[in-house]
């Protein structure tokens, strides 16, 4: 198949490309640098391909308090995007099925995590317009295929994790930042502090886990929404407690700041209907994938 990528050169659009490669597919990887997709012709190069598959990954943001301290320009870019994506679907490769990711953030954390609930409630407050840009895409792929029949499928991944992050200083989602916060104690002699209290849940889902099955969705699935989790959180005290049996480092000796942002309390996808997709579907134990990261943060001393 003909597959291109937007945000290919990202963390997840590398695993993705490599999966997608692997699966036997010719791949068109881009990034911002071969396609600034905030340009409305920015598509132009790829018009002469039929397309197959686009996966659709790119979008502005960061983790930590990134989307709290900028909603307008997330509003704006995100939009853009979006907007210059689903353009370029409806005039120049209505054939392709549009593969998007979606968010957990878009859900409202005090109703059930449930595929049906994606698009109901409201949003918590700091990531409120990065999850609507996400929520809006939704929308769009929904009116495209009312309007045109065109095919789609969103999926929505918990926080993903494994080797491949990122080294260039932006803010870390938080089970790269709980690594690095004790790779840096136990090797460095730095305070290990953490925000919060510790107590607020989390799930991952390691990235080759997320590819794979991604992949074996895509070939099959149209015109749904997947969440697509380990089904399964943990606090970030057993996270840490995990990384620093991991890392040779006492728990012990982690603080935490209960003054910092910490978003949602909890937030934990509901995966029944991957089960019922998937009834065999296997994922990476956690310490086994805490394991990778480690190593990868370790081999590029990226902490
Ligand atoms: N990581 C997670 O835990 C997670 C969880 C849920 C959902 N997601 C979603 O998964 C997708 C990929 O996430 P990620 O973690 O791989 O993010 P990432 O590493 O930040 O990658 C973002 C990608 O978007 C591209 N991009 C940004 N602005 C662009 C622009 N103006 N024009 C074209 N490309 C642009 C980047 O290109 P350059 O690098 O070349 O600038 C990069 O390839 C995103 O849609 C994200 O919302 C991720």
């Amino acid at each position: 198949m003909q597959v291109l990528v937007t945000g290919g050169t990202g963390f997840l659009g590398g695993h993705l490309c490599s999966e997608l490669a692997r699966a036997g597919h010719s791949v068109a990887a881009l990034g911002s640098k071969n396609a600034d997709l905030t340009r409305p012709h920015s598509l132009e190069p790829w018009d002469i391909t039929r397309f197959d598959q686009i996966w659709h990954l790119a979008a502005w943001t960061q983790a930590g308090d990134f989307c709290l301290r900028h909603p307008g320009e997330q509003w704006i870019i995100n939009q853009q995007i979006n907007t210059n994506v689903l353009t370029w679907w409806q005039r120049v490769q209505p054939q392709a099925k549009l593969i998007c990711i979606g968010t957990s953030c878009s859900y409202d954390p005090r109703i059930e995590l449930t595929e049906d609930h994606y698009l109901i409630g409201q949003p918590i407050d700091g990531l409120y317009t990065y999850a609507m840009t996400k929520r809006m895409l939704q929308i769009g792929l929904l009116a495209l295929n009312e309007q045109y029949g065109f095919r789609y499928l969103t999926l929505v991944p918990s926080t993903l994790y494994g080797p491949g992050y990122h080294t260039d200083g932006r803010q870390m989602h938080f089970i790269f930042d709980l690594i690095r916060k004790i790779l840096r104690g136990k090797h460095r002699g730095e305070p290990v502090v953490l925000w919060g209290d510790g107590y607020q849940k989390r799930e991952v889902v390691y990235v080759g886990d997320f590819t794979r099955v991604a992949v074996q969705l895509a070939e099959t699935l149209d015109n749904d929404l997947v969440n697509l989790g380990a089904g399964e959180e943990f606090t970030i005290r057993e996270f840490a407690k995990l990384i620093c049996d991991r890392v040779g480092y006492d728990v012990g000796a982690v603080d935490f700041d209960t003054t910092r942002y910490v978003g949602a309390k909890s937030k934990c996808l509901s995966v029944d209907k991957l089960r019922r997709l998937l009834p065999d579907m296997k994922v990476t134990p956690l310490g086994d994938g805490l394991s990778d990261t480690i190593d990868w943060f370790r081999r590029n001393s990226a902490f």
